[in-house]
This record gives C-alpha cells, sequence and structure tokens, in this order.
C-alpha cells in the first residue's frame, strides 16, 4: 500500500459529529440543576463564539447519479440529492437500503473496501470529488465524518486525538497555534469546560458522549466545510444525544450537514431537509423522497415514504 492510500484510510478512521436544534433550549437537559444550567449556557456561549467567527462556512455537496457496488452487488443505484450549504439534511431508510454506503461516496470512504466502486459525481461547491487528480485525502478533509461509535484513538491523550487529523493531513503548527486549535475545537464541541483540566489524559477515559463530543472536536479541527454523521447518537444515552444534537444546530451555521438516523424525532428535530431511501426488490437502495423536512413528515408525496414514516415497515 502506497503512503498516500495508508493515510488514506487512516484519514478514512477519523470522524466527526454533529446533529441539531436551534431552538434556544441551551445544553442543559429539563431536570439540569441552576449550576448545571450555568454551566450549560456558558457552553453555549462558547460554542456560538467559535461558530460566529467563521458563519456561513459551509458549500453545497450535490450528488448526481451515485451508484455503489460491493464486488458485482450493487448497493445504491443513481441517487441524486442536494446538501445545501449551511443546513442539515437528514437520510433515513430501512436497515440495509444503502445510507452508510452512500454517506460513505460523500468523501471518497467507499473506495477504500477492496473490491467496492463508486460512478456519478459528487460536487463540492461546484468541482468533483471523483474528478482526475483529486487526492482523496485532501476530499476527506473538506468532507469531514463522525461515525455510529465515538472512536477516539484510545492511545492519545484528548489533546493529540484533537489534533490527529491536523497531523494526517500534515497541517503543521506552532506549539501555541496547535493550543489554540485544541482549545477552539473542543469549544466548538462544546466539550471544553468538561476536559479543561485533563488534555493530556487518554481520550479512551471520556464518557460515550463524550467521545462523540472528542470526535466532533477531532473533526472541526481540520475545518472542513461539510459534515457527514452516520447515526452518531445511536450508541449515546439521552442526556448525550440532546447534547449532539443541540450542538449540530449550532454547528450548522458553519458546517453543510448530513446525517444518517433511525430515529424519526431525531430527524424531524435536527434537519431541514429529509430523503428517504429504500432498497427494492432488485437488491439496490434508491432514493425514493427528498423534500423538506417538514413536508417529509407531514405530506409525503410517496405512499411508501408515508408507510415507513407511520411505521408500516422498516
Ligand atoms: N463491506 C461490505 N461488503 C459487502 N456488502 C456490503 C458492505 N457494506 C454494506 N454492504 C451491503 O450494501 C447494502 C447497503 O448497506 P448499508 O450499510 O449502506 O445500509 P444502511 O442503510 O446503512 O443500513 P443500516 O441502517 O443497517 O446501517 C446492504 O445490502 C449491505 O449488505
Ligand atoms: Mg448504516
Amino acid at each position: 500500500m502506497s503512503t498516500s492510500e495508508r493515510r488514506g484510510r487512516e484519514t478514512a478512521t477519523i470522524e466527526t459529529a454533529q446533529t441539531g436544534i436551534a431552538d434556544g433550549r441551551g445544553m442543559a437537559p429539563a431536570s439540569a440543576s441552576p449550576a448545571e444550567m450555568a454551566q450549560a449556557a456558558q457552553e453555549k456561549a462558547q460554542v456560538r463564539e467559535v461558530i460566529e467567527q467563521k458563519a456561513g462556512g459551509g458549500v453545497s455537496l450535490v450528488a448526481e447519479g451515485v451508484n455503489a457496488w460491493y464486488g458485482s452487488t450493487h448497493a445504491i443505484k443513481d441517487v441524486s440529492m442536494t446538501f445545501r450549504a449551511n443546513e442539515v439534511t437528514a437520510l433515513i431508510g430501512p436497515s440495509g437500503c444503502g445510507k452508510s454506503t452512500f454517506l460513505r461516496c460523500l468523501n471518497r470512504m467507499h473506495e477504500v473496501l477492496a473490491g467496492a466502486r463508486v460512478e456519478g459525481k459528487i460536487l463540492i461547491d461546484g468541482q468533483d470529488i471523483y474528478g482526475k487528480g483529486v487526492d482523496s485525502v485532501r476530499v476527506r478533509r473538506h468532507i469531514g465524518m463522525v461515525f455510529q461509535k465515538p472512536n477516539p484513538f484510545p492511545m492519545m491523550s484528548i489533546y493529540d486525538n484533537v489534533i490527529a487529523g491536523l497531523k494526517l493531513n500534515g497541517i503543521r503548527k506552532r506549539k501555541s497555534e496547535m493550543d489554540e486549535t485544541v482549545e477552539h475545537s473542543l469549544r466548538g464541541a462544546a466539550l471544553w469546560n468538561e476536559v479543561k483540566d485533563k488534555l493530556k489524559e487518554s481520550g479512551a477515559s471520556l464518557s460515550g458522549g463524550q467521545q462523540q463530543r472528542l470526535c466532533i472536536a477531532r473533526t472541526i479541527a481540520v475545518e472542513p466545510e461539510v459534515v457527514l454523521m452516520d447515526e452518531p447518537c445511536s450508541a449515546l444515552d439521552p442526556i448525550s444525544t440532546y447534547k449532539i444534537e443541540e450542538l449540530i444546530g449550532e454547528l450548522k451555521q458553519k458546517y453543510t450537514i448530513a446525517i444518517v438516523t433511525h430515529n424519526m424525532q431525531q430527524a424531524s428535530r435536527v434537519a431541514d431537509w429529509t430523503s428517504f431511501m429504500l432498497a427494492g426488490d432488485a437488491g439496490y437502495g434508491q432514493l425514493v423522497e427528498y423534500g423538506r423536512t417538514e413536508q417529509i413528515f407531514t405530506q409525503p408525496q410517496d405512499k411508501r415514504t408515508e408507510d415507513y414514516i407511520t411505521g408500516r415497515f422498516g
């Protein structure tokens, strides 16, 4: 394996997560004490500060006729969709319909699997990420990803986890600049207050919800434009889920966000746009319907969407 392929694979393990609501409820759950409420308000102000520095920084991502295969298995067929700048798009659909496959096509992670193949176009700000001469490692820097299971590097400290993506991308900074990036990223992921006194401790020492926010910080640290999240809350308790959802609502001001979720309430809470995918009898997944989240959940145009959101199958 060449160095660039190896680095591509390493980068492919790097994730980020965000999911969100911007309804002003703050980071604290309803049952929070006054001290927790104050802490939550402080965290929220910090996240806002980080966001405001680069508000509107997301770019649109457009998928045109995307097909993906695993060997001879045709997993998704002709999927076209737009992920609008600074908005959240949710991908929903039954297990096996190709949501994760499609998401991995969006930042060239699908191709790292042996025998995997992609056809079609993915345009970021008009440029095809599958174009001739485009470096997949650079693509993944601009289009970050957060996975279902928080996966900080267990042998690395919290500090080193945040800057891991920078190192993989060959970005060098002075120590003081690195310190700044670490603080800025952890604040942006609403984790700074909880870890600022133990940055040298292992990333594995954090709770699941904190680890997921650490993974978000790691993604933010490389300053992507787009953040892809594959069921980022499915391994988290309700309070951690709430925090991540809240965070997504804040982060979309800076990033363009795509989130796969099995949780319909989550999709309706965090997403501006929702797309419903389904695998038919032929086996491959296709896009059935795409629209404003409210429309998809209240006035679906396709009977299959209606059946799915009302729990008749899937
Ligand atoms: N590594 C792989 N090798 C071969 N086939 C795969 C691989 N990963 C996924 N598939 C197949 O591709 C299809 C789509 O899978 P994918 O994981 O994208 O679905 P999904 O919608 O994300 O499902 P879930 O909701 O369960 O996560 C499935 O038929 C699956 O079996
Ligand atoms: Mg999946």
